[in-house]
């Protein structure tokens, strides 16, 4: 293919149903789903735990076979030019596989081969070196940090320069400043053309970090659009006015904007941006005789817009993006481990480079 293709991925009607086993029943994780990621974009898969999100990227890194459905990656058809797909990708597992007794470099001089990238193509010290990872180049792997380990898999899924980069979970476990390295990474790699899918709990980084957003639940996409789009769906905001002086009750002439007297100096107002301006009350205030001393205003984010969309529709433990905390907390991992990354290896057949 010559011309580059307008979607990086393209998925429709995607459905993956794990057979049952022992006393598992069936399992439905994907049902039907339809998603186009723009070449050139950076774009995050979100969802609580069991949501699907391992299995669309495991189906589209040819680890788990579909139900039904198509995928494209960079316009080749996962069924009808594998190879093609296959080498389009590079996929950075949920679970982490390095074998202990490489070095980074042996590592990715194996990966490489697997890919057929011919020795004079290779770059393997220019790719440790991006993941700042050179100074361990010879180190056994084993004395790796987690975060070191993290981003060996993410040099390993580079190796064979596919343009699309997908990451699982990229950073559960991982530091918040070994986070902001790894994400400063994978905005480089971003900024230099690569289209990047990743899924993250963290979901004040996906704001900051992604252009477009999919959060799927149940199987299902149940939002997908740009970042700022998915954030103006929402648009409550709250201001809060500190005064110089107590008020014992709120001013009739400020009835219209129906503030909440939170504390004796402590004005609240909530009001959809779409409808009111913050002039507007600022000015009503200011009206009313009123000396602000401070103020401040919260804007809905990403939390509250998931929260939204997937509430009352969890049917698991309450441990993923659920967890209430702002920042949140480092993902827990869900009930079903083990299944995913292993095979990675065993799976590329070699040859099939761009
Ligand atoms: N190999 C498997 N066999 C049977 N069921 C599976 C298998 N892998 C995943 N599932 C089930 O499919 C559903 C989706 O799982 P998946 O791993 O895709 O979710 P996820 O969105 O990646 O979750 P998490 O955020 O916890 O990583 C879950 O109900 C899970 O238990
Ligand atoms: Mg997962």
């Amino acid at each position: 293919m010559s011309d580059l293709p307008c979607q990086a991925i393209a998925v429709r009607g995607l459905t993956k149903t794990y057979a049952a086993s022992g006393r598992s029943p069936a399992k439905q994780a994907l049902i039907g789903i339809d998603l186009e990621i723009p070449r050139g974009s950076l774009f995050g898969l979100l969802g609580p735990n069991g949501a699907g999100k391992s299995t669309l990227i495991n189906i589209l890194a040819g680890l788990v076979n579909k139900t039904a459905g198509s995928a494209e990656i960079w316009g080749y058809d996962i069924d009808r030019t594998p190879r093609q797909s296959r080498a389009a990708i590079g996929v950075v597992p949920q679970e982490l596989n390095i074998d202990p007794f490489f070095t980074p470099r042996e590592i990715l001089e194996l990966q490489a081969g697997l890919y057929g990238v011919p020795p004079a193509e290779r770059r393997s010290d220019e790719i440790l070196h991006v993941l700042g990872l050179a100074d361990k180049a010879s180190a056994y792997s084993r004395t790796l940090s987690g975060g070191m380990r993290r981003r060996l898999m993410v040099a390993k899924a580079m190796v064979h320069g596919p343009p699309v980069l997908v990451l699982d979970e990229p950073t559960a476990g991982v530091d918040i400043e070994l986070r902001q390295q790894l994400w400063a990474h994978v905005r480089e790699l971003n900024r230099r053309g690569t289209t990047v899918l990743l899924t993250t709990h963290y979901l004040e980084e996906a704001e900051e970090l992604c252009d477009r957003i999919a959060i799927i639940n149940h199987g299902r996409v149940i939002a997908c659009d740009r970042t700022e789009n998915l954030l103006a769906q929402l648009d409550n905001k709250e201001l809060t006015l500190i005064l110089d002086r107590d008020l014992e009750a709120v001013p009739a002439t400020l009835a219209e904007h129906a503030p909440q007297l939170a504390a004796p100096r402590r004005l609240v107002f909530q009001y959809r941006a779409s409808e009111s301006q913050v002039s507007q009350i600022l000015a009503a205030v200011a009206a009313a005789g009123l000396t602000i001393v401070d103020m401040t205003t919260e804007e809905t984010d990403l939390e509250d817009i998931f929260l939204q969309l997937t509430r009352g529709a969890h049917d698991g433990p309450r441990d993923g993006p659920h967890d209430g905390s702002r920042t949140g907390g480092p993902h827990t991992g869900g009930p079903h481990g083990g299944p995913h990354g292993g095979a990675a290896i065993d799976r590329v057949d070699g040859g099939g480079r761009r």
